[in-house]
Parts: structure tokens; C-alpha cells; sequence
């Protein structure tokens, strides 16, 4: 953190009464810091306190004359590294979702470029509220980085969620923040999920797939600093935070989206597509016509979207499949590898015995140009991660 700017805004909340420690810390860490005051902030700790320990002035209003004779708020923001706001309040959180700049520290926060870590800090009832809800998911959506709440008793007397995050968890989440991750810069598009082909307005072809997978990599690539793409049918698991989720449903939109997101430096395709898709479908629910007889669907061949963007003009420098196999699975996933023309397969055993498909654990063979690697049984976030760690070192 040596040579590091933290502007810290200090919002009113009664855990502002552990930022001054928090200061000493991230000093000690070898950061300056650039303390703001709310209004609010200022009931609960001082001018002065934080003024000393940050060896520096406090900024509290938007209407500084002086300051603002250069643009004070820009300037502010422009020499800082990270923004930090602790605690967040849920009005801080409200006016940061709505883009509101009534004071100086809402007017930092919509006119800075740099990235924003928040703490967020309130009464479990608040946080719980539908409303401060919404809120959250509008910041982690505009890649606001989060820290906390933590869960236990609180000033109010309550229990649960709510408390700030320790000093110390604040001052980790920093240092990550700052860290730059060896995919800083890299884009990559992940697909996920299976994919629905319709029948009818009510009924679809589909497959068992949950998208735990591909979301644990979407994940895994973005923790270390990369901007995915997450191109995802639907799944029964949620597109993790901070990616760039695109929802499709059929393997014609997925190959659209992809498409769409190009260029990218990696494209890792985990989603269970479906091969056929019915060509015969209706627009209206289809309805038993007496006869007994049961309508004859016709199928045809859905776009392999691997295969397609193995070969496309802007062809991501690593194109990394998958194979989904229940018999001679590394056989297969070989052919597989060079029947697609991508760089990578990573295979597994579908059958319904191992537990995989929908199950929280994966065993996979990683094969490339050079051979078969077989990787112990782990959890899907570990397969992830280890892939992750592997993308970083073609593409970082
Ligand atoms: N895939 C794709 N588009 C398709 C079908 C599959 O992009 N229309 C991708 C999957 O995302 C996966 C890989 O191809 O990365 C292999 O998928 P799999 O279902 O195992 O292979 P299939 O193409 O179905 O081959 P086979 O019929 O031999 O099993």
C-alpha cells in the first residue's frame, strides 16, 4: 500500500467511532489518507481526531471557497487511489444508487473515476428493507466493491446483520482493491448454464446443467482482476457479483451474445448447450388433438458456438472448452478438442453416479496440445480457481 491514497468519507453512523483507528491502520500500512466528513459522519467522530491521525485537513463541505476555487471535489478524487466509504450508511447507499450529489461526499463519489470499496453499516431492520436491497444490488452492479456487514449484537440493542466490518477486514479488502491481479485489463467471456429450446410458449428441450461451474470461473476470473463477459442460460445458480451477466435462453441467443462480446483475450465455453433445437414449434400452446397420438418433433442442429469461435476472424488468443461425457471420457474430450479447434478441453464424467452435474464437487482431466492432465476431485470453486490461475498464464 506504500505510496497509496486512500480518500476515506466517513459516513453517520455509530461505528464511525472505530474509523480513527482505521486511519492509524491504513497509515501504518504505508497510505495516505484524505479524510471526508458527512455532516452526519461528524456526530459521531471529529474533525480533529481524524485531522491528527491522518496528518492531514479534514474536507466537510462542498461550499469551501477556497478549495473549490480549483475544483476541489475533482481535484479530491483525482489524486486519490481507491475511494473508501466507512461506515455506509443506508442514505449513503441510497443517494449512491440514485447518482445524488447534494454534498461533498455523494459529489465525490458520482464525480470519481476510481474504484469505490463501501462498509456498509446500519440496523438489521435497514438492511434487511427491500429498499436498501435494491440499493446493494444497483452498487455491486456499477462494481462498487463491498466489505461487511458483519453479523451480532449491535449498538441499537438488535442482532444480526448490520455491523461494520473490524477495522482490520476494511483494511484487507483495501489492500485487495489495490492489488492489481494478474488479468487486470484482460476481458473474458465465460458461458454458462444450459440453454432452453422451446416447444411451445409453456414447454422447452433442456438439460440438467445448474451453471455452478461456469459461475464459479466467471468468479474466479474476475477475482483476479479480469472483465467477464458472462453469457448465461438458465441456470439454477446466480451470476456471481461483479461480472457482466448477459441472460439468454436459447443456443442461438447464447452464440449472439458471444458474438456480441467479442473481442476478448479468453473465452471459456462451460455451458451445457443444447445440440437440437425443434423446428416445428408452435406459437400458441400446443393441445392434445383426441387422436392419442403425441406430436412429432422435429429437430435441427444448433450452432456449436465453440467450434465456431475457434475458428472466427477474432478468435480469442485461448478458447477453452468442455466435455461432458459419461464413457471413455478422456477418448472422447481429445477428439473433442480437435474436432472444435479449440486450445483446451477440460472433461468430465457426467454419469449419473459421480454426482457431479448439479452436485458441488467436480473431477476433471485437462487436456491440451500437449496431453491428458488428470486434477484430483475438488470442489467446483477450486476447479475454478486452479483454471483460473492457468487462463492468467497464457493470457496475463
Ligand atoms: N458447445 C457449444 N455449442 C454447442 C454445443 C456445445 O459451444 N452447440 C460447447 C460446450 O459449451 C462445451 C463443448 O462444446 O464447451 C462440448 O460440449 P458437449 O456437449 O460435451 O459436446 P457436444 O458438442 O455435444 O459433442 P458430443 O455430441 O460428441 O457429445
Amino acid at each position: 500500500m506504500q505510496g497509496k491514497r486512500i480518500l476515506l468519507i466517513v459516513g453517520g453512523g455509530i461505528s464511525a467511532y472505530k474509523i480513527p483507528q482505521l486511519v492509524r491502520m491504513i497509515r501504518s500500512a504505508g497510505a495516505a489518507v484524505t479524510p471526508v466528513l458527512t455532516a452526519a459522519g461528524a456526530q459521531f467522530t471529529t474533525p480533529m481526531t481524524l485531522s491528527v491521525l491522518a496528518g492531514e485537513p479534514v474536507h466537510d463541505t462542498l461550499w469551501d471557497r477556497n478549495a473549490e476555487a480549483e475544483i476541489g471535489h475533482i481535484q479530491l478524487s483525482r489524486r486519490a487511489d481507491l475511494v473508501v466509504v466507512a461506515p455506509a450508511t443506508a442514505d449513503l447507499m441510497a443517494r449512491m444508487a440514485q447518482g445524488m450529489s447534494g454534498d461533498l461526499a455523494s459529489t465525490l463519489l458520482l464525480a470519481t473515476d476510481k474504484r469505490v470499496l463501501i462498509a456498509p453499516a446500519m440496523n438489521v431492520r435497514m438492511w434487511d428493507h427491500p429498499a436498501t436491497r435494491r440499493n446493494l444490488a444497483q452498487l455491486k452492479a456499477d462494481g462498487i466493491l463491498t466489505v461487511g456487514p458483519d453479523s451480532g449484537d449491535m449498538a441499537c440493542g438488535e442482532h444480526g446483520p448490520g455491523r461494520m466490518a473490524e477495522p482490520e477486514a476494511i483494511l484487507e479488502a483495501i489492500r485487495a482493491a489495490l492489488s492489481p491481479g494478474p488479468l487486470r485489463g484482460r476481458h473474458v467471456i465465460v458461458t454458462s448454464g444450459p440453454t432452453h429450446e422451446p416447444i411451445d410458449p409453456v414447454r422447452y428441450v433442456a438439460n440438467r446443467s445448474s451453471g455452478a461451474q461456469g459461475a464459479a470461473i466467471a468468479a474466479a476470473l474476475r477475482d483476479l482482476g479480469a472483465r467477464v463477459s458472462f453469457v448465461t442460460g438458465p441456470a439454477t445458480v446466480p451470476p456471481p457479483e461483479g461480472v457482466e451477466a448477459i441472460a439468454v435462453e436459447t443456443a442461438r441467443q447464447m452464440r449472439d451474445a458471444v458474438e456480441a462480446a467479442l473481442p476478448a483475450d479468453a473465452a471459456v465455453m462451460a455451458a451445457a448447450v443444447a445440440d437440437w433445437r425443434v423446428v416445428n414449434g408452435s406459437k400458441q400452446k400446443m393441445k392434445k388433438d383426441g387422436s392419442g397420438r403425441p406430436p412429432a418433433l422435429e429437430m435441427a442442429e444448433n450452432p456449436d458456438i465453440l467450434a465456431w469461435i475457434s475458428t472466427a476472424a477474432d478468435r480469442p488468443r485461448l478458447v477453452v472448452g468442455f466435455a461432458a461425457e459419461t464413457q471413455d471420457v478422456v477418448a472422447h474430450a481429445t477428439a473433442k478438442r480437435t474436432r472444435k479447434g479449440c486450445d483446451w478441453i477440460v472433461a468430465n464424467d457426467v454419469s449419473p453416479e459421480t454426482g457431479i452435474m448439479g452436485g458441488t464437487e467436480n473431477a476433471v482431466t485437462l487436456i491440451t496440445h500437449t496431453g491428458a492432465e488428470d486434477w484430483p476431485r475438488m470442489s467446483k470453486d477450486a476447479v475454478a480457481a486452479r483454471l483460473a490461475a492457468r487462463i492468467a498464464e497464457v493470457i496475463a
